[in-house]
């Protein structure tokens, strides 16, 4: 085994190690649904605009571009999910009978916050896929594969149980993120007692951009500002 290969297994094998893997991966979804939301706002420029977006992401590289994307966030998603379940195992593992002191049952409070919105994320990017992506919705595959994403994404929020389970699970989403972004921070070492602060309104500012801009679209679709 190569010494590289060897390195990666260490750090796959240590507590810090999946912790940081869990940091770094979780860097890569926090710029993915940026990326996302600056193009799903191109939605609020037109049809043109949002349908020559789409069609810009299909023809990278030949349409090689989105297939390494999708494999990039794919890897980056099981290894944030994978790591966080191991951490969790051996955390309470470790913890054996331990709840007595308030401290932890404040911090087992949090995780077991964190890890019942990321299920809930996970059956979101699940359905949102199909939806979307594979359009298991025979209406919305003749949309989506005649070029017209925009009307597919219209359509596809005409439901309004549909638009409510993308508002409760972006809202999941992002109580995620308010938590995670700044735990990205104190893993890295990179929060001092000097950008604590800045850290944390800084999460807060970019979970509440996600937040509005995600949800605005189904809301501006049900309030007809977009047809
Ligand atoms: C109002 C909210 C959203 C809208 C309108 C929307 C729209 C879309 C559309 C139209 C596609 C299909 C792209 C294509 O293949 O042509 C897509 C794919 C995708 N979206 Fe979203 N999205 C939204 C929220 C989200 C959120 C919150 C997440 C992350 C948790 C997300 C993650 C993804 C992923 C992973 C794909 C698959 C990319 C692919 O392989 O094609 N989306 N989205």
């Amino acid at each position: 085994m190569s010494k590289s290969t060897c390195s990666l297994c260490q750090l796959w094998h240590s507590s810090i190690g999946k912790k940081i893997i869990v940091a770094l991966t979780g860097i890569v979804l926090v710029c993915f649904l940026a990326g996302h939301l600056a193009g799903n706002l191109l939605m609020y420029s037109g049809a043109e605009a949002f349908n020559a977006y789409a069609e810009f992401l299909h023809s990278m590289l030949h349409g090689a571009g989105v297939w390494i994307a999708r494999i990039v966030l794919l890897t980056c998603l099981v290894l944030h999910v994978v790591a966080t379940i191991c951490l969790v195992r051996s955390n309470r593992e470790s913890k054996g009978q331990g709840y007595e002191n308030e401290k932890t049952s404040v911090a087992s409070g949090s995780s077991r916050i964190m890890i019942w919105s990321g299920l809930t994320i996970l059956f979101f990017i699940f359905f949102h896929i199909l939806h979307y992506t594979v359009r298991v919705d025979s209406e919305l595959a003749g949309l989506g594969d005649n070029g017209d994403a925009y009307a597919m994404v219209i359509l596809g929020f005409q439901s309004w149980y549909v638009s409510l389970f993308y508002i409760i699970s972006i809202t999941l989403l992002c109580s995620h993120l308010s938590h995670g972004v700044a735990s990205i921070f104190q893993t890295l070492g990179l929060r001092t007692r000097n950008n604590a602060q800045l850290i944390e309104k800084g999460a807060l500012a970019y979970t509440a951009i996600i937040w509005i801009g995600f949800v605005s679209i189904p809301f501006a679709i049900y309030f007809g500002l977009l047809d």
